[in-house]
């Protein structure tokens, strides 16, 4: 999203805040036990659109729905918070510096656990397992990474995308970096990239949106997407939320969130 955009977002994000009042379901959170940095709230940054994890959705009380919205809505939940989303850059989101500054609680926005990242934030355990992944136009006749000699490679900053196109291009394709996947798949459909290299789940979406785009490569990088907080400011909250985790996966909760958008 634009960063005026963003801005907007952030202080439609305050409003909610100022205006939501949460009644907890399982704990009582009028003490903030939690030490959320709004009481009653589990503040979430993510970067949309990044679906089918995140993207917009009006009919949705937060603003925005997807897998790693409604898991974290599920936590929020359980938690006895009222979940709120703040639009976030990725780049300072993946960095640790949204966290740090105090932007949210948690991230939510398929951040994939590494040990770079490890050292300047804290992951929950895993929540799904991902790749990466090549998507082209139909009619471009690429099949492959190698392909790609002499063309434009569109990722996302920040991204583990990014590395792996940086590390396994051909020397005279050129990465072209954008702030999220929505300039992304405009920049493959205006013809300024040739193939996008990102998240096998989200590239997956994109062809089964538009039949003329389709995947031609699965990179399997291993990668685990995890929650993310602030390196060292609030152990609890990261305890709790790894507690719900847990939960949602014998309870049923987890089955029923994944199968509602991998299904
Ligand atoms: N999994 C990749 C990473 O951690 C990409 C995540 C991008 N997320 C997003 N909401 N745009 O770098």
């Amino acid at each position: 999203m634009a960063r005026m955009a963003k801005i907007a977002a952030v202080s439609a994000g305050m409003v909610l805040v100022l205006t939501g009042c949460s009644s907890g379901d399982d704990q009582p959170s009028a003490n903030n036990s939690l030490g959320t940095i709004t009481a009653g709230s589990l503040t979430v940054c993510s970067d949309p659109p990044f679906a089918p994890f995140e993207f917009e959705d009006a009919s949705s009380p937060s603003g925005y729905s997807g897998f790693d919205i409604d898991v974290s809505d599920a936590i929020a939940t359980k938690l006895g918070l009222k979940l709120v989303v703040v639009d976030t850059d990725f780049d300072a989101l993946q960095s640790g510096a949204s966290l740090d500054a105090g932007v949210c609680d948690m991230g939510a926005s398929g951040i994939t656990i590494t040990e770079d990242r490890k050292s300047s934030i804290d992951f929950s355990a895993p929540y799904y397992d991902s790749l990466q992944s090549l998507l082209v136009a139909k009619a471009s006749g690429i099949t492959s990474l190698d392909d790609l000699a002499g063309k434009n490679i569109g990722v996302q900053t920040g991204s583990t995308g990014e590395h792996y196109a940086n590390e396994n291009k051909p020397d005279s394709a050129t990465v072209v970096s954008f702030p999220s996947d929505g300039e992304m798949w405009v920049a493959i459909q205006a013809g300024q990239v040739d193939a996008l290299l990102e998240d096998f789940p989200i590239n997956h979406n994109h062809a089964k949106a538009d039949p003329l785009y389709t995947v031609v490569g699965k990179y399997q990088t291993n990668e685990q997407y995890g929650l993310t907080f602030a390196k060292g400011k609030n152990p609890t909250l990261v305890a709790a939320v790894d507690a719900q985790l847990e939960t949602m996966r014998s309870d049923g909760t987890y089955d029923k969130i994944y199968d509602k958008y991998f299904s």
